[in-house]
C-alpha cells in the first residue's frame, strides 16, 4: 500500500482542526494521516485524537520553532489561528506568519490556511459607514487573517486560502442562540437586516478541507470558500420554530444597536455582521454551497445540523 500523506493540523483539539482529524481517521482508505497539533498533549480532547489514531505532537504558534518540528516530514498543514483567545490582530498575524515560515521550512506541498477577508479592502479606515477598531482595523478578527495570506504567498507556500463561513455552532457556544425577549417571546438577534448570512456546521469544515487536500494541485494558490447554505435571519428563526417546536422570531438590529451589546468582541461583530450584510451579493458569492457540497457530499443544511444539535442550543 502507498504511504499515507501526513497532514499536520494544527488546532487540532479545536472546531476546525478536529474536524479535519476525525475527517482523515475515518476516511481509512484515503491516502492521508493526521498529525495533531496542541500545546496540551495531555489534554482529554488530544487523548481522544490520540484515541483515533492520530499522531499528537506539541506545538505554540507563538514558538516557530515548535511549529518545525510538528510540520516536519508532513506533506501537508491546515492552518488555523484562534482570535477569540487573545483578541490580538498582532499577535493572531504574528501566529498565521510563524506557520507560513514554518511550512515553508518543511517544504510542505500544500497548506490550507483558513483565512476570512481582510475587509478594509471594502471599508477602508477612512470610510465612516463602521468605526475604526483598534486604530487601524475594521473587523478585527478577520483582517489580519486576510492580511496574512500575503506571507503565505510572498514566501511561496503551497497555499489554497480556504473561507470559512458564520458557524450554526454560535448558537450553542457563542450565546448567538434565541432568547427571550422584553416581550416574552423567543428571538434571534442579528443586524443582517433582510440579507443572508452564509452559515456551515463546523464539523463540515475539515470535512471540506480533506476534499481539497484530496484534490491533489487543484485549488493550490487559488482562495476558494464554503457554506452550507445561505439563509436570512428571518428564515434561520422559521428554521429554528420548526425544529423547537416554538415559535422563534428575527429580531433584525441596526450594527450601531448591536456594536453596544457589551459583550468582549461586540464591536468586532458588529462591524463583521454589517460587511456581511452591505457586501452580501461579494460575501455570499465567495462561499458557494454547491462547490463545499462537491467537497463534501455529507454537507449539512441548517434544517440537518438542527435535527442534530437542537437540543443541544441553549434556551435562554
Ligand atoms: N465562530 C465562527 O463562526 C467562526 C467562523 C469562521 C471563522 N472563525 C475563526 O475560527 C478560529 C477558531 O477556530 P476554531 O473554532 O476551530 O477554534 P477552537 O475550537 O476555539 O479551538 C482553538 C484551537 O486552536 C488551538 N490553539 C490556540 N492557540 C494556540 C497556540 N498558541 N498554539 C497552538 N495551538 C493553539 C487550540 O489548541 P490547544 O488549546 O489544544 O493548544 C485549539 O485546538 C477563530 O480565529 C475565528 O475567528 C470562527
Amino acid at each position: 500500500m502507498a504511504e499515507k500523506k501526513l497532514i499536520a493540523v494544527v488546532g487540532a483539539t479545536g472546531a476546525q482542526g478536529g474536524g479535519l482529524v476525525r475527517a482523515i481517521m475515518s476516511d481509512k482508505s484515503g491516502g492521508f494521516a493526521a498529525r495533531a497539533l496542541t500545546r496540551k498533549v495531555d489534554s482529554d480532547k488530544a487523548k481522544e485524537l490520540a484515541w483515533l489514531g492520530a499522531d499528537v505532537v506539541v506545538a505554540d504558534l507563538d514558538d516557530v520553532e515548535s511549529l518545525n518540528r510538528a510540520f516536519a516530514g508532513a506533506y501537508g498543514a491546515f492552518c488555523v489561528t484562534n482570535f477569540w483567545e487573545h483578541l490580538s490582530p498582532e499577535k493572531e498575524f504574528a501566529q498565521a506568519k510563524n506557520m507560513a515560515q514554518a511550512a515553508k521550512h518543511a517544504g510542505l506541498k500544500h497548506v490550507i490556511w483558513s483565512t476570512l477577508e481582510d475587509t478594509r479592502q471594502w471599508v477602508p479606515l477612512s470610510d465612516t459607514r463602521m468605526p475604526t477598531l483598534m486604530g487601524k482595523y475594521k473587523v478585527p478578527h478577520f483582517d489580519a487573517k486576510g492580511e496574512a495570506n500575503r506571507v503565505f504567498t510572498e514566501l511561496g507556500v503551497p497555499t489554497t486560502f480556504l473561507l470559512t463561513s458564520f458557524y450554526w455552532e454560535n448558537m450553542i457556544y457563542f450565546g448567538m442562540g434565541p432568547k427571550k425577549g422584553p416581550d416574552g417571546k423567543m428571538a434571534i438577534t442579528l443586524p443582517m437586516d433582510d440579507k443572508k448570512l452564509p452559515g456551515i456546521a463546523v464539523e463540515d469544515i475539515g470535512t471540506c478541507a480533506l476534499g481539497i487536500f484530496k484534490k491533489g494541485q487543484e485549488y493550490i494558490g487559488k482562495t476558494v470558500g464554503i457554506a452550507g447554505e445561505h439563509l436570512t435571519g428571518a428564515q434561520m428563526a422559521a428554521a429554528l420554530t420548526k425544529a423547537l417546536g416554538q415559535e422563534v422570531r428575527y429580531n433584525a438590529v441596526p450594527p450601531e444597536v448591536y456594536r453596544t451589546f457589551g459583550f468582549p468582541g461586540a464591536d468586532d461583530l458588529g462591524n463583521m455582521f454589517q460587511f456581511k450584510r452591505d457586501f452580501e451579493s461579494y460575501f455570499c458569492g465567495a462561499r458557494n454551497p454547491a462547490f463545499a457540497r462537491s467537497l463534501n457530499p455529507s454537507l449539512q443544511t441548517f434544517d440537518t445540523w438542527l435535527a442534530h444539535n437542537k437540543n443541544r442550543i441553549p434556551l435562554e
